[in-house]
């Protein structure tokens, strides 16, 4: 049994405008002690994944059908008592910007024997010793002093260091971080993955790791999905996903990125606007903005298809190229 099982999650907002379909129809596994890659543009639906799985959507949002199973307990209409007992204890999450996670008016110290406190059955002495284990344990010096420190003291990426510490301060199964670099510069961005990777090895957590950066998903990631339009669009292996893309949307965003192979080549973004969650559209959601799509692909949406044992992707391209390999072994 995985640690996690998602299956068919669909989650929508309902706004003044209609009902806007941010996540449709999304299913994944996670194991024990794996990393996780979700990428995908801006409004994909990735963070309202992590929102789901914790349940901690904004009022509009609602888990509409679907299932998500920890360690084989359903988490959809569990109610907020299972919740709080699985959140920040057993699943922890990181934003993208440590300034809006923590409370100014609270030393650094306090919030983190606060966390520790809260999910644990530690007393103040303990917790404090907890704390500074894991300002140490995140690379913080001179944890002691540090822990008097109010977060304006920080700079960008120690606090974003200290969001870390408190997320693992419960040792959960499950990290999940959304997008935890975006907002520091790009060395700082390097070493924080770094931490993450080490802890990650130490500790044997399974981690989300939530970034529109493929950079960061190649230097994290065992398995990746790609999300576009609140679905899964490709999902594989870190190596197949970046070395055998099959969608055309993932086909697109590795044009898009600097990599050792095209350095010093013009980059192509992925051209048009994202879909209208509000309306989709009947067929593929990139089907608009896709340069090689077919008729099909504009009135008919493709399941996804088993590329191989550690990939799949839902683009009908795959259908048309074995059909054509099929047909020409037939000549
Ligand atoms: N509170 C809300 N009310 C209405 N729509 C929302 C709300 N929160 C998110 N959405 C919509 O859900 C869609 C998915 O948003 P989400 O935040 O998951 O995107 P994302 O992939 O995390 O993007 P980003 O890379 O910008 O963080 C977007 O179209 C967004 O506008
Ligand atoms: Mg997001």
């Amino acid at each position: 049994m995985a640690l996690l099982e998602v299956r068919d999650l669909h989650t929508s907002f309902f706004t003044d405008a209609g009902e806007v379909r941010a996540v449709n129809g999304v299913s994944f596994n996670l194991d024990h002690g794996k990393v996780l890659g979700i990428v995908g543009e801006s409004g994909s639906g990735k963070s309202v994944t992590a929102y789901s799985i914790m349940q901690i959507l904004a009022s509009t949002g609602k888990i509409v059908s679907g299932s998500i199973k920890f360690d084989g307990i359903e988490l959809v209409g569990a109610g907020e008592k299972v919740m709080k007992d699985i959140r920040g204890n057993r699943i922890s999450i990181i934003f993208q910007d440590p300034m809006t996670s923590l409370n100014p008016t609270y030393s650094i110290g306090k919030q983190l024997m606060e966390a520790i406190l809260l999910h644990t059955g530690r007393n103040k002495q303990e917790a404090y010793d907890r704390a500074v284990e894991m300002l140490k344990l995140v690379n913080v010096n001179e944890p002691e002093k540090r822990m008097k420190q109010y977060p304006y003291e920080f700079s960008g990426g120690m606090r974003q260091r200290v969001m870390i510490a408190m997320a693992l301060a419960c040792e959960p199964d499950i990290l999940i971080a959304d997008e935890p670099t975006t907002a520091l510069d790009v060395t700082i961005q390097a070493g924080i993955l770094e931490l993450m990777k080490d802890i990650q090895k130490k500790i044997g957590m399974a981690i989300i790791m939530i970034t529109h950066d493929l950079g960061v998903v190649a230097q994290l990631c065992d398995e990746v999905i790609v999300m576009y339009a609140g679905g899964i669009c490709e999902q594989g292996t870190e190596n197949e996903i970046f070395y055998n893309p099959c969608h055309e949307y993932t086909k697109g965003l590795m044009r898009s990125i600097p990599t050792t192979d095209n350095n010093g080549e013009k980059l192509q973004p992925i051209t048009g606007t994202p879909i209208d969650l509000l309306n989709l559209p009947k067929g593929c959601p990139f089907a608009p903005r896709c340069d090689n799509a077919m008729k099909i692909c504009l009135t008919k949406t493709c399941e996804r298809i088993q590329i191989n044992e550690d990939h799949q992707a839902a683009c009908w391209m795959n259908v048309k190229n074995s059909i054509e390999k099929e047909g020409g072994a037939d000549e």
